[in-house]
């Protein structure tokens, strides 16, 4: 594995960093207070690539590798948490599986638009009742006699769901058959049988915005289905796979801003005649915050390189989003205490880093899920 960054990886990170200092650092606060859709920041980064990252430049895309990717979440989530869930979706989950799955016609449709940051993407694999256990999804897709599928059922918890123009949908189309019976298709949100619930009041990453969707009586036409019928399962995990390494890469940028706050804050702020950075409680703090931002990094990045190899990635995905979560509620949770009550007030955003947080340990597969993929990959044990 390589050390040093090519010229490309870094320019995208320049690109990245200068959008999410500029502007979606200094309007993050007002965006976590609004809880709005940032529509405006939204379309600057996808008018400078940072919509399609890894996909190919034929199909409106930057064509760059999967640590650039890595490189540049880290930026826009040190400006914004939410602002890097929405990036994350685009880039990855929605993006992923059409380029591994998808048909040409399919490509230039859904993927185009998405990646050049004319539309918004959204993945529905949750439901109601079934989250971790993502086979026990109830929405139904039945397959007519000509060809098509009508579909019924809820998915909930959709991030971007209030504005996404198309959605990667998993539906059961073979019930009994479990992971075998679920279908991907891609569904237009203006199509009729297409609806919205109410968007979620939320813990943190109040910019992104979540909804339940549903759908009565949708109609997928055969070319909407995604990959082979009973193909969805396979499609989802795999793209879950490179979707953690996103994950993984928002919770250091959550995790670095933190440190950066915090690290300004023990040069200045007295107690006891001394600077706090001084006693040799807040250096071990320091010390332990660094280790984990750089392990997290790391381990990260491997996951990154081995995906850009074409090399099994799965259970690397899962330790790396295991590690920097983790890490990031730790680093955060350490830098509110750092900064005492400054630490709890909104007038700095140690509160929103720790609240924003907590998400990573949360979606696209819990910790817990986590430790399960690595726990099995490792044992060989289910
Ligand atoms: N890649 C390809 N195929 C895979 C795979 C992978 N990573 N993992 C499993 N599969 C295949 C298996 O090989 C198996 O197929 P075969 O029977 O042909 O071998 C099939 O899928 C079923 O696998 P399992 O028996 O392992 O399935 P399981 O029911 O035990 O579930 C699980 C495994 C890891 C717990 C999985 O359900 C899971 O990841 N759950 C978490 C769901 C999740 O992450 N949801 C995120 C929603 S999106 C989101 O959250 C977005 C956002 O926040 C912005
Ligand atoms: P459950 O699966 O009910 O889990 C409850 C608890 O039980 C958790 O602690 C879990 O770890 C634990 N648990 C479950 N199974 C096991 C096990 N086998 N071993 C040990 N512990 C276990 N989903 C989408 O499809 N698309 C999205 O865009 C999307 N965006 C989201 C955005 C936000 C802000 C949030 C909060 C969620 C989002 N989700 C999305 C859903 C998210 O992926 C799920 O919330 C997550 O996978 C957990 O599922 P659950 O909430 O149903 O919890």
């Amino acid at each position: 594995m390589e050390f040093a960054y090519t010229e490309e990886q870094l320019m995208i990170q320049d690109v990245a960093r200068r959008i999410a200092q500029e502007k979606i650092a200094p309007s993050a606060e007002h965006f976590d207070k609004v809880g709005e859709f940032p529509v405006e920041n939204i379309r600057l980064l996808g008018e400078n690539g940072l919509m399609g990252i890894e996909t190919p430049e034929e199909y409106g895309g930057a064509g760059m590798d999967a640590q650039a990717y890595v490189l540049a979440m880290i930026e826009v989530a040190a400006g914004d948490a939410a602002h890097s869930t929405i990036m994350s979706v685009n880039n990855s989950l929605y993006t992923n599986g059409l380029l591994k799955f998808g048909t040409e016609a399919q490509k230039q449709k859904y993927v185009r638009p998405i990646a050049e940051g004319q539309a918004i993407g959204a993945f529905a694999l949750t439901e109601p009742q079934s989250g971790s256990d993502a086979t026990a999804m109830r929405c139904r897709a039945v397959k007519q006699a000509d060809g098509s599928f009508v579909i019924n059922g809820k998915k909930s918890w959709i991030t971007s769901g209030p504005v996404a123009k198309y959605v990667v949908l998993f539906a059961m189309t073979e019930p009994g058959k479990g992971a075998k019976g679920i279908t991907a298709f891609m569904v237009d949100t203006d199509k009729p049988g297409f609806g919205r619930g109410k968007t979620e009041p939320k813990l943190g990453i109040r910019a992104s915005a979540t909804c339940e969707i549903e759908f009565n009586d949708y109609v997928a036409q055969p070319d909407e289905v995604l990959g082979k019928e009973g193909e969805g399962f396979k499609i989802a995990m795999g793209v879950l796979d490179a979707g953690r390494i996103g994950i993984a890469s928002q919770a250091i940028g959550i995790a670095r801003a933190a440190y950066e706050r915090t690290l300004e804050y023990v040069r200045e702020r007295k107690a006891f005649g001394a600077p706090i950075g001084t006693f040799q409680m807040t250096q071990a703090k320091i010390a332990d915050m660094k280790c984990k931002l750089e392990a997290s990094l790391l381990l990260t990045l491997r996951a990154a390189w081995l995906k850009q190899q074409s090399k099994p990635f799965s259970s690397e995905a899962a330790i790396a989003k295991l590690t920097a979560s983790e890490a990031a509620m730790w680093i955060t949770h350490q830098a509110v205490q750092i900064h005492g009550g400054m630490g709890y007030s909104k007038e700095m955003p140690l509160e929103r880093y720790f609240r924003d947080a907590k998400i990573t340990e949360i979606y696209e597969g819990t910790s817990e899920i986590q430790r399960l993929v690595i726990a099995r990959a490792e044992t060989g044990l289910r």
